[in-house]
């Protein structure tokens, strides 16, 4: 007997990219010796892409390789030969004039389990698409609630890893509490959401944990900071504490999923009134307008 979520993948009609083959979803299969799957041993990425061009692909092919050279893997393919295979996706998959998000993963390959590195395996290259929805209207007036929990996670945070395990335990907490995140706070410091970095607006300035280890340099955060800075509004990139995070004016979560988004409840209080604020409205409009400028 197939489970619903068996049977949804069933009948998944999408085209996927398995090691050099486009191949439908369902038909794809990967070694159960294959060390992503054995150990997480393995990196990924999410690229959205609005009207069929993938969005600050740059940025995301450094991430990508970045994150490749730290666990120690080649990287497979030259950034062009990225670029074919994600353009392939998005036109195999009808989404040219659509926006969508490609998911990319690359592990060490099949190899017999040893937590020592294989000399001879071969990564494994996964990439699917999945549909991107404009965020809800209503979700962003009426903003997002969040929880507060302590980063469980471990130290190299910045490493986009396939093991997301203290993640998904915190978003799943976030759930069950029906908030939407969780900020994660290290010794009394926010480092950003299970799944997204966080901002806060205080006294007119905007602020964002500064880049190290505790924290993926999201590729939003990035944009978002640089779009501040064209603008001559005033963002640092400093330690936000937890109190801090609790006084602020605003708060903000920034993903390639989420884009820009207002938070409005942490742990059932409301955020200064309650409501989305001024600067998160003019940085959204800024960021529509940005990704318009682009088409
Ligand atoms: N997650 N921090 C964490 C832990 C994340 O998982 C993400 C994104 C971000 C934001 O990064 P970016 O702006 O590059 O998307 C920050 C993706 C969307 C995911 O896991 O689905």
């Amino acid at each position: 007997m197939k489970t619903s979520a068996e049977k949804s993948v069933q009948h998944d009609t999408s085209i996927c990219f398995l090691n050099g083959n486009y191949i439908p979803l369902k038909d794809a299969k990967v070694s159960v010796l294959d060390r992503g799957f054995i150990f997480a041993d393995g990196i990924y990425e999410v690229i959205p892409a609005f009207a069929g061009k993938p969005f600050r692909l740059e940025q995301h092919l450094k991430r990508l390789h970045d994150n490749l050279t730290a666990i120690k893997i080649n990287n497979p393919y030259s950034n062009k030969q990225w670029q074919v295979i994600f353009t392939n996706l998005i036109s195999k998959n009808n989404y040219p004039d659509t926006d969508c998000s490609v998911y990319l993963q690359v592990t060490r390959g099949v190899a017999k389990r040893d937590h020592v590195f294989p000399d001879d395996s071969t990564a494994t290259i996964f990439a699917m698409i999945n549909p991107l929805l404009p965020a809800n209207p209503d979700i962003l007036a009426r903003g997002l609630s969040v929880i507060i929990r302590e980063d469980i996670r471990w130290q190299y945070c910045n490493i986009k890893s396939i093991s997301l395990l203290g993640n998904i335990i915190l978003k799943q907490e976030a759930a069950e509490n029906n908030a939407d995140e969780a900020i994660l706070v290290r010794n009394g410091n926010v480092t950003e959401g299970a799944a997204s970095n966080v901002f806060i607006v205080k006294n007119n300035v905007i602020k964002t944990p500064p880049k190290d280890k505790k924290l993926l340099p999201g590729i939003t955060r990035d944009l978002i900071v640089e779009i501040a800075n064209q603008q001559g509004l005033n963002c640092i990139e400093e330690n936000i504490t937890e109190d801090e995070l609790l006084t602020a004016d605003e708060v903000w979560l920034t993903s390639s999923t989420k884009e820009v988004a207002p938070v409005c409840f942490i742990e059932k209080k409301p955020v200064a009134t309650g409501t989305p604020g001024q600067h998160w409205a003019k940085m959204y409009q800024l960021f529509q307008e940005y990704k318009d400028s682009l088409k």
